[in-house]
């Protein structure tokens, strides 16, 4: 396999690119930095793939960098950049998200038409259901996104199913549900619960606690990414959740257990673009990938808070 990682200094990118190369594969990474957050985040994510004669970095927005060329010789694509977040995506910064979510994968795409690709796979988003869609959320149901930045996924999604339907680029997108674990970004849930009860601080809840999600450990989202290379059915799009749905309250009382401290929990309202409950039926990857999710949340969470706990005590 040569494979070409875009955001491979992000959370999930870094992880999939180090087992690629762990399994003999040679990765090309692409990856803009963003200031999303801060850069030094990314670099320690790709400390490790810097060292490795099997990865190479390009540093450039997929929409500048010469496609043709970096995708010369390489049999599968597997595209994580992306301006993440869906409570930031409203306003003036929209434009962040069409740029990186939608044109860049047009762009990405577009060159794929002319490569002779295996796979591309598409990390797209449980975001892209909404507050519609019964529960347990399956692949057919109607998506409605309630927040901006879904909009952009399943525009990207619906991308990959277009060019996959007119140009034959092999694409697979696969709907990842809230993933965690060692290197979660610094914005999103369990990295803000861990650090402030870490520090003794105050946690910020939006609403009362009672919203749920079907956390899935980084581990698992990347054996998908992985099987979805080598046998995802083309055109098609997949659920990838961890196996379990809790509620935010769960969640705390775990990390109380971790830190064995009391929590300073501030509530505060309910954000504009949240999901109220996910909850993922992976039927559909358990067939055709064979997805199973093995990280429970306790583990998980505790490699998380691990982690977390000695990048904060080094920085
Ligand atoms: C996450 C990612 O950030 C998205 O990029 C991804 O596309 C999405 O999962 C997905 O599954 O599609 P989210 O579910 O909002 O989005 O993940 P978290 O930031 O971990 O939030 C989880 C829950 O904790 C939410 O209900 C959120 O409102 C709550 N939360 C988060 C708080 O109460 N306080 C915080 O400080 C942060």
């Amino acid at each position: 396999m040569r494979a070409l990682v875009t955001g491979a200094a992000g959370f999930i990118g870094s992880h999939l690119s180090e087992r690629l190369v762990a399994e003999g594969a040679d990765v090309i990474g692409l990856d803009c930095f963003t200031d999303y957050y801060p850069r030094p985040i990314k670099e320690a994510n790709l400390a490790a793939l810097r060292a490795n004669r099997r990865f190479a970095l390009v540093e450039s927005r997929i929409q500048d960098a010469d496609l043709a060329a970096l995708l010369d010789g390489v049999t599968h694509v597997f595209h994580l950049a992306a301006q993440a977040g869906v409570r930031k995506s409203w306003g003036t910064d929209f434009r962040h998200y069409t740029e990186n979510n939608i044109e860049a994968t047009q762009a990405l795409l577009e060159a794929s038409v002319t490569a002779r690709l295996e796979r591309l796979v598409y990390a797209s988003s449980s975001s892209v259901y909404g507050d519609d869609t019964p529960i347990p959320m399956r692949e057919d149901h109607l998506p409605h996104p309630v927040s901006p930045y879904g909009v952009t996924k399943l525009a990207a999604e619906q991308l990959c199913h277009l060019y996959h339907a007119n140009y034959a680029v092999p694409a697979v997108a696969l709907r990842f549900f809230t993933v965690y674990g060692p290197r979660q970004r610094p914005d999103m849930g369990f990295y803000r619960f861990l650090k402030a009860a870490l520090a003794g601080q105050p946690i910020h809840l939006y609403g009362d606690g009672s919203q749920s999600r079907d956390f899935t450990f980084v581990a698992d989202a990347v054996s998908a990414m992985v099987a979805a290379g080598a046998r995802g059915t083309p055109g098609r799009v997949y659920n990838i959740g961890g196996g379990s749905r809790v509620s935010v309250n769960d969640v705390l009382a775990l990390v109380g257990r971790l830190v064995a401290k009391p929590l300073d929990i501030q509530r505060e309202a309910e954000q504009k673009g949240d999901m109220r409950d996910t909850y993922a039926d992976t039927s559909l990857a358990r067939g055709d990938l064979g997805y199973r999710p093995t990280v429970t949340l306790e583990q998980g969470l505790d490699a998380e808070f691990r982690w977390l706990s000695a990048t904060l005590a080094t920085s």
